[in-house]
């Protein structure tokens, strides 16, 4: 087996590279009882139908994640992981409302989180970024408050991004919160086009001034947009598996990806939420080499991507490179 190409990853939800091996761990730190029997019994419960059926098992596993030592064992075990996948840098979104809603203050995440992230070029040779991502399906004035909780944790975050029930929440809803973003300095990413339209990827940008798309999947259906896209070189972070599982695609065979590239579109691929998708953003190489005939040059060029896209800069970027 060649060693896995080193590349970075861009669309990787932290908390769904909870394993149902640590989950249990966790629960048994926290003296909680998850509703299911044992490891196998919960991996089981992985069959999803939608993005809003994952979202309901994603956020309700969650509750075992407490103290600043939970997020910091969920943070290593992930860069563990990450680093044996060729993973050099990796930028980590976090749900925070999704955590403050059970009473688990932010500092606590992002602390927590530090305390990996800080070690993690030493121990596994990552370098990190944090992304703060908005609920979605929450209301606008949620994600404002929660920008305001996370100010004195500034140092420690990125940028910001958009993230969980796409459909009947367009981007225009994040409007005020990604201007005070943009004002305090941070980058902007947001997800569109993962089960959205294509005009949630165009206000997107001309609404929220996001830098990348995160899936931007349905991009396709509007040529306008793919010409923009291409022409300002728009990174788009594709999660194969995800869109398999979440059925976004019927199959990884008929995924669009090897379409995308032929198009010009500045194309990275990502593993979203590992735990819950089968496989890490190595083993999703991997796969759509097989599946889709992905030649290892074209892996390269994505990993090359990778680079590209991420927020590092200067001497940093170019050492990844
Ligand atoms: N899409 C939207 N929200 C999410 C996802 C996703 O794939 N993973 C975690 N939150
Ligand atoms: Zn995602």
């Amino acid at each position: 087996m060649p060693l896995p190409i080193p590349k970075a990853e861009l669309h990787l939800h932290i908390e769904g590279t909870l394993e149902p091996e640590l989950a249990f761990e966790l629960a048994a730190r926290n003296g909680i009882e998850l509703p299911y029997a044992d490891t196998e019994e919960l991996r089981k419960a992985y069959l999803f139908d939608d993005l809003q059926s994952f979202l309901n098992l994603y956020y309700s596993l969650m509750t075992v994640l407490r103290t600043e030592e939970d997020f910091a064992s969920l943070a290593d075990a992930y860069l563990t992981r990450a680093a044996a996948q060729g993973v050099r840098h990796a930028e980590i979104f976090f749900d925070p409302q999704a955590h403050i809603a059970r009473g688990v203050p932010i500092g606590t995440v992002v602390e927590g989180l530090w305390r990996a992230l800080s070690v993690s070029e030493e121990r596994h040779g990552i370098s990190t970024r944090l992304i703060l991502c908005f609920l979605r399906d929450e209301p606008a004035e949620s994600a404002l408050l929660t920008l305001e909780a996370a100010r004195p944790y500034l140092d420690r975050i990125t940028g910001v991004g958009l993230d969980s029930a796409e459909v009947g929440h367009p981007p225009a809803k994040f409007r005020e919160v990604y201007e005070l973003a943009a004002s305090l300095g941070l980058r902007r990413v947001a997800h569109a086009g993962e089960e959205g339209p294509p005009e949630y990827i165009t206000e997107a940008l001309d609404v929220l001034g996001v830098e990348r798309i995160d899936h931007g999947l349905r991009a396709l259906e509007s040529p306008e947009l793919v010409a923009r896209l291409v022409r300002d070189r728009i990174p788009l972070t594709l999660c194969p598996l995800s869109n398999v599982r979440l059925r976004a695609v019927d199959t990884l065979e008929e995924h669009p990806l090897p379409a995308m590239m032929d198009a010009g579109l500045l194309c990275t691929v990502n593993s979203d939420d590992p735990a819950y998708f089968g496989g890490y953003v190595d083993d999703t190489f991997h796969a759509v080499r097989e599946a889709l005939g992905v030649s290892r040059e074209r892996l390269r060029e994505l990993a090359r991507n990778s680079f590209e896209a991420a927020f590092l800069e200067g001497e940093e970027g170019r050492r990844e490179r």
